[in-house]
């Protein structure tokens, strides 16, 4: 698995042959401006909740890729209406099995509205099961006590955690999922794109170096391997 970030909650996943696009936010993104949108290419594009910040380019990126779109029945529903039918509704608790490997839709202690204040669902994360690996991407999830279920039932690889805090876990919180899921390797999402989500980088990694885990930052445009 190939993971690289886009910025903020966006990352793409190359695995099993196949290219996966995570809550798309590149162009209203500053901080992604090194980014090349019109270059992106996907064959899935995976949504956690309707918010701005994970929805701004859903619209432009699934047209511009064809990519099928995977996300709760109401965001599901949005799209179809806004000319968008290459969908496949989900929901808490629900798993398929894609070419690529195996989607778990999990549960996010969030809020979920569309950008034009349609009701969004309920705010989810995923567990993607491919090409031997595993991996849990949070969303915009609080700390909550369903991240044991995850922990319980998948040996993950990495956990893609927000550590911003304000609207999300902060990084000692995303610490404690990281126990709670089972997975010592964290990566981090959700921080620094704007002024209610900066982390200090050395706190956060110091922490993370204290409570025995590793705490990938990482840098836009940067390629992770799983
Ligand atoms: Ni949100
Ligand atoms: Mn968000």
């Amino acid at each position: 698995m190939q993971l690289t970030y886009l910025g903020h909650s966006c990352f793409m996943l190359q695995t099993a042959g196949k290219t996966l696009i995570f809550d798309p936010f590149i162009k209203s993104n500053p901080l992604a401006a090194s980014i090349s949108f019109d270059a992106l290419t996907a064959d899935y594009i995976l949504v956690s909740h309707g918010h701005e910040d994970h929805t701004a380019d859903l619209i432009a990126l699934a047209q511009q890729t064809g990519a099928k779109v995977i996300a709760n029945w109401e965001i599901h529903a949005w799209l179809n209406k806004h000319g968008v039918t290459n969908t496949h509704p989900m929901n808490i608790g629900g798993k398929w099995m894609f070419d690529f490997g195996t989607v778990n839709m999990v549960f996010a202690a969030h809020s979920s509205s569309m950008p034009d204040g349609t009701y969004g669902g309920t705010a989810a994360g995923f567990v993607i099961e491919s090409d031997g690996k595993a991996i849990y991407y949070a969303g915009d999830s609080a700390l909550t006590n369903d991240m044991k279920i995850i922990g319980a039932k998948y040996m993950l690889d990495a956990a893609l955690l927000p550590i911003g805090d304000n609207f999300t876990m902060d990084y000692q919180d995303a610490c404690e999922a990281a126990l709670w899921v089972n997975c010592n390797h964290v990566i981090a999402m959700h921080f620094d794109t704007f002024g209610f989500i900066k982390v200090n980088h050395e706190q956060a990694q110091a922490y993370f170096t204290a409570n025995s885990k590793i705490l990938t930052l990482p840098t836009i445009g940067g390629t992770i391997t799983i």
